[in-house]
């Protein structure tokens, strides 16, 4: 079959690579429809984080068809359309019946689960797609992939729906959606936003959904920053204006009751503070820059929520614990826990309550994968999501 696979930073490919093969009685193998990137995956693309080697298949955002079932009663049946979460949960561990599905710890295999144990002093769950710290299982940015504990995660989707409508129940829309569940929304509260990619996009829809009075979105992509604007959203330009000061100016002086950091480590900007993470960062001396975080605590009102969806993978300098502690702040963050949401976000969707396609700005031919990539790194501005079709023939001005 065909893939995107991973050669380096910077160096990804479509290759022919051997097709996936039901290994357990849970498994399915799904033919993919439509797969998108993600700002995650621009983290492995930017090698910021470890543990990818040489032709590992990228992709966690997918959805296809069964194909093939790993016994005659599984609880999916061939023919199905499914979307499938990106993180790889049992369904039965301590975590999973807590409904802590990110926190598995059954589906990382132990051999790659030791390294994330030495990193984080527990090990984490698997993810498709998203290096061996991470069970080094193969994506879905491919033709065909094998989806373990298949009883559990992908979601089956009614015949007749676009996938583009379904697609983002894989990752993106879940993630936005506990970053603005984490906020604890009250009636009244202000949410602000750091960044306007996919899942700030989400969190900002998300928020407003949630009851929050007015969100303000944070960015420096005027299209991005139009996206957000157009769902309902206060904006502001992080190269127009510093801030905090506009944060404060808006809110009466108070600060956002919750802030959501949809950033993560590879924060844009010229402050001092990010140069310096760069410098930080170029010589080892610290792995992400959070610059975004930063701005978030500190422009968080006393007493007020935190939510970090943005990714982070390693240790922080110049984190402002003083701010955190004595304001009182409280912090929710994690992968998110994208079995819990799907179905009441799936039902949201049918009954036309919420609709995602607006993000999608390019459709490609998994043929063109590489230059997705390329593009949604370097013009954010006109690249806010890329759905990848495999076999679709689309073809894409070079
Ligand atoms: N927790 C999870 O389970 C989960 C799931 C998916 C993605 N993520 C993470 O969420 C983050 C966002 O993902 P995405 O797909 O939206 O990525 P993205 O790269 O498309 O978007 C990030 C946005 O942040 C903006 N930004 C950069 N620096 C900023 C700053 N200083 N202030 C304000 N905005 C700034 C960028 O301009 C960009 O628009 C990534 O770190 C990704 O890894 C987490
Ligand atoms: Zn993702
Ligand atoms: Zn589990």
């Amino acid at each position: 079959m065909r893939a995107l696979t991973w050669q380096g930073k910077h160096d990804v490919r479509v290759e022919t690579v051997p097709d996936p093969e039901i290994l357990n009685p849970r498994d399915v193998i799904i033919r993919i429809t439509s797969t998108a990137i993600c700002g995650s995956d621009l983290h492995l693309y930017d090698h910021t984080i470890p543990g990818m080697k040489d032709g590992d298949i990228l992709g966690h955002e997918f959805m296809g068809e069964v194909v093939e079932t790993g016994s005659s009663d599984h609880k999916l049946k061939v023919g199905e359309r499914v979307v499938v979460p990106f993180v790889i949960a049992c369904g039965g561990c301590f975590f999973c019946k807590k409904q802590q599905f990110a926190a598995c710890d059954n589906s990382n295999p132990a051999e790659t689960a030791d390294a994330s144990e030495i990193a984080y002093g527990y090990p984490m769950a698997a993810a498709f797609g998203y290096s061996h710290l991470t069970g080094g299982y193969a994506g879905g940015q491919a033709e065909y992939a094998r989806v373990p504990f298949a009883d559990v995660g992908p979601i089956v989707v009614p015949d007749g729906i676009d996938d583009d409508k379904v697609l983002f129940l894989s990752d993106i829309l879940p993630t936005g959606w506990m970053a603005a569940v984490n906020c604890d929304i009250e009636p009244g509260d202000t949410v602000a936003v750091w960044g306007c990619g996919p899942v700030g996009l989400f969190a900002v829809q998300s928020a407003l959904l949630l009851g929050a009075h007015r969100v303000i979105a944070i960015d420096h992509h005027p299209r991005r920053l139009q996206l957000a604007r157009n769902l309902g959203a206060e904006i502001i330009d992080f190269e127009q204006v510093q801030v905090r000061e506009a944060l404060a100016e808006m809110t009466g002086g108070i600060g956002p009751d919750a802030c959501i950091d949809a950033v993560g480590m590879e924060s844009h900007g010229f402050t001092p503070d990010n140069l310096l993470d760069h410098v930080k960062v170029k010589t080892f001396m610290a792995t992400d820059r959070v610059h975004a975080l930063r701005q978030v605590i500190l422009a968080t009102r006393k007493g007020g929520r935190v939510s970090i969806p943005g990714v982070y993978g390693g240790v922080a300098d110049k984190f402002p614990i003083g701010a955190l502690m004595e304001k009182g702040l409280t912090i929710k963050s994690g992968q998110t826990h994208v079995q819990k949401f799907m179905p009441q976000l799936l039902q949201m969707i049918l009954d036309d309550k919420l609709d995602t396609t607006f993000l999608i700005s390019h459709r490609l031919d998994l043929e063109d994968a590489a230059l997705g990539y390329k593009n949604f790194k370097e013009k954010q501005n006109e690249y806010t999501k890329v759905v990848l079709k495999p076999g679709s023939g689309i073809q894409t001005r070079h």
